[in-house]
């Protein structure tokens, strides 16, 4: 339809996306079998039956299992370039991705097949579609501030390559001031720094990692709504928010997209962009996660052309490729 092809056809960029979280069922199939691992579903449709969440928890659950068909350097690859060859029919010219290596290095995978993976795709889609793109490791928060030390080791050669560090996993009793160490250490190497932030944990979580980890975005960070000071402080520092609302609903942060917080944010003067976050396991892409809004909040096609500008403006792009892009 009309609205479809609008959004579709607007420039977009995606800043918060879990490679992990792109693994769809066909390809899980697919890997399972190309690696000899058995998965606990028949079908395609048991495994989509499967993606019935009621909080984070859940979803995290079913993501980890998920991620244990990625085996060897390949399926990264595959990953990765599977869902580069659908942003580039969506009109999505960069993307800043976020990928888990404790999941892998935890179950005996080498860091280097993993990055090695995903980097050679990155290349590739840029190459093929004109995507650019940069790479964001991420923590995961349930496990020590130790463990995320190992990692940022075993990333040290890659270091080059990689654009900045996240935070995410279970949120609730893991805030911010857990990794307080590594992120400075992170901001002392030149990485950029992004966190989960008030999805499901509350505002002082996002307090926390704007004044402990210094982050340069916030991933998520809907419950900034509980604490106006927080809004307007958010606001006037014009610190970009990635939002995420198929994920919301399906992770039960909102009960109907119709009480999605979006428009809300945007009328206080919040800087937000819309993302997919995991869509294999939240059933959409970037633009039906832009139309899903558009549909339950009224957006106007300008409120839509500002998201998709806010996008380019959040992202780590330098000045001049921002503004070729907006
Ligand atoms: N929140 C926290 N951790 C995650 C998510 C999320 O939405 N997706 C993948 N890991
Ligand atoms: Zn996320």
């Amino acid at each position: 339809d009309a609205l479809r092809d609008f959004v579709k056809g607007l420039p977009k960029a995606e800043l918060h996306l879990h490679l992990e979280g792109s693994l769809e069922p066909e390809l899980m199939f697919a890997l399972a079998q190309r690696n000899a691992v058995a998965i606990p579903y028949e079908t395609v449709d048991a495994v989509r039956a499967a993606y019935d969440f009621s909080n984070l928890q859940d979803f995290l659950d079913i993501y980890y299992a998920g991620a244990d068909v990625l085996r060897d350097e390949r399926d990264f690859y595959d990953l990765t370039m599977a869902y580069l060859k659908r942003m580039a029919q969506e009109n999505v010219q960069h993307v800043e991705v976020f990928f888990d290596p404790q999941t892998h290095t935890d179950r005996g995978i080498a860091f280097e097949a993993v990055a090695d993976g995903i980097l050679a795709a990155l290349d590739d889609g840029e190459r093929d579609f004109g995507i650019t793109s940069g790479l964001i490791l991420c923590f995961l928060r349930h496990l020590s501030e130790e463990a995320a030390f190992d990692v940022l080791a075993m990333a040290d050669p890659y270091l080059d390559r990689i654009l900045g560090v996240g935070l995410d996993s279970s949120e609730l009793g893991h805030p911010p001031s857990k990794f307080a160490r590594i992120f400075k250490e992170a901001g002392a190497r030149g990485l950029k720094r992004v966190a989960h932030a008030g999805e499901e944990g509350p505002a002082p979580y996002i307090h926390e990692a704007l004044d402990i980890l210094h982050v340069d975005r916030i991933d998520h960070g809907n419950r900034c709504l509980d604490d106006p000071e927080l809004v307007a402080r958010l606001a006037r520092s014009g610190m970009t928010l990635t939002l995420c609302p198929l994920s919301n609903l399906k992770l039960c942060v909102i009960d109907d997209m119709a009480h999605h917080p979006l428009k809300s944010m945007m009328e206080s003067g919040l800087h937000v962009m819309v993302n997919s976050d995991d869509p294999a396991y939240f059933g959409g892409y970037l633009t039906d996660n832009y139309l899903a809004v558009a549909q339950a909040l009224n957006l106007s096609r300008d409120d839509l052309a500002v998201l998709a500008k806010n996008s380019f403006r959040g992202s780590f792009l330098d000045g001049t490729a921002k503004a070729r892009h907006m």
